[in-house]
């Protein structure tokens, strides 16, 4: 097995030579060439056995990739030889789109932060669906699904089921993005009319998918970080008025409070990585203290290690996800959650 601490000493240090953005960009390139065999095999990471059931789907664990770091599907089997117990890829809107000017992604090097304002840049879902179905790895795929940045907020359901019935069939869950702060008016979509308003037909919509394609996907809902308590509540309600199969918390934050003062937080976007974990873990305690289990939590949002992974599972989560954390550390944080879980 290659020796994964190079990374903080030698491929981090160069990654962070360039650009956010252009350090990313290499690295999924990379994540591409190593997807395919024997490369694969030669950087794969064995971690622990550690069967989780969440949703009804059968987990190797329950540390998965988050959403945005993968949004084309690109590199499903390199990140799955990583120790991943789910991959999430996405968020993936009809059309291809360009996302937000660049810059949009800043290092808040001090706290181990990312601002991101990539504004859902993908290359549309017909591409992903490609991507999943050349998948190799046969853990859990989850894919999160958008609307296009020019969709009018009221016809935004129209986006979400053209995604909904193009990936169903190849994925294990299908996770519903509504609290991405860097799509004009996106989030507006977590209010309760508007959210039963999307979600109402995507419920519908499974039930017919289920009996189309002879298997249930569960649809989770992704939030933000940033609700006001009532806010929380009518989401909580919407969802189990659905029943909606899993709730993820969080999304990235806009709160800059506990980054006050550091380089690049003026910039506009979502906050991920350490400074988010105090807010995206009130949330889920929040959450999971008015659902009292009645729905399956994903915890994401600054976890950096065991600890906060576990603090997280402590607070409800049945499932976890990282993204800020792989970029700080590199591959081997995978295994050391996992391992110590
Ligand atoms: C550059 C970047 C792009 C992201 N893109 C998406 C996205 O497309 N869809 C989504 O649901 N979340 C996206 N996220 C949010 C992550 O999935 C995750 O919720 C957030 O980063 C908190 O986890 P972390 O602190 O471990 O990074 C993105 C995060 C980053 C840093």
């Amino acid at each position: 097995m290659i020796l994964y601490n190079l990374y903080s000493s030698c491929m981090r240090p160069l990654l962070f030579m360039a650009t956010p953005e252009r350090a990313h960009n290499v690295v999924l390139g990379l994540a591409r060439i190593l997807s395919k065999e024997p490369l694969r095999s030669l950087f794969a990471q064995k971690v622990d056995y550690r069967p989780c059931e969440v949703m009804g789907l059968q987990f190797s664990n329950p540390v998965g990739l988050a959403a945005g770091l993968d949004k084309d599907g690109d590199a499903i089997d390199y990140f799955g030889a990583l120790g991943f117990g789910f991959i999430e890829v996405g968020t993936v809107t009809p059309r291809p789109q360009k996302g937000n000017p660049k810059p949009r992604m800043f290092r808040i090097y001090s706290a181990r932060g990312i601002i991101n304002r990539m504004g859902f840049n993908n290359r549309g879902v017909d591409y992903l669906v490609k991507n999943l179905k050349k998948r190799s790895y046969s853990g859990i795929v989850g894919v999160s699904i958008g609307k296009n940045e020019d969709t009018p907020l009221e016809k935004a359901s129209e986006d979400y089921l053209i995604c909904m019935d193009k990936v169903y069939p190849y994925c294990d869950y299908i996770s519903v993005n509504v609290s991405c702060p860097n799509t004009p008016d996106l989030t507006k979509l977590q209010q309760e009319e508007e959210l039963m308003a999307l979600l109402k037909p995507l419920k519908e919509r499974q039930a017919e998918l289920t009996e189309k394609h002879g298997k249930y996907v569960p649809l989770v809902v992704k939030i933000s970080p940033d609700l006001y308590d009532h806010e929380l509540q009518n989401v909580c309600s919407v969802c189990v008025d659905l029943k909606i199969d899993g709730i993820n918390c969080t999304n990235t934050t806009v709160s800059r409070s506990i980054v006050h003062g550091m380089l690049h937080v003026n910039e506009w976007g979502g906050l991920s990585g350490e400074p988010l974990y105090i807010h995206s873990t009130r949330i889920l305690r929040k959450v999971n203290n008015y659902l009292q289990g009645a729905i399956p939590l994903i915890g994401v949002g600054g976890i950096s290690g065991p600890i906060s992974a576990r603090e997280k599972l402590y607070n409800g989560a049945s499932l976890v996800q990282i993204y800020t954390s792989l970029v700080y550390q590199g591959p081997s944080v995978v295994k050391q959650i996992v391992n110590n879980l």
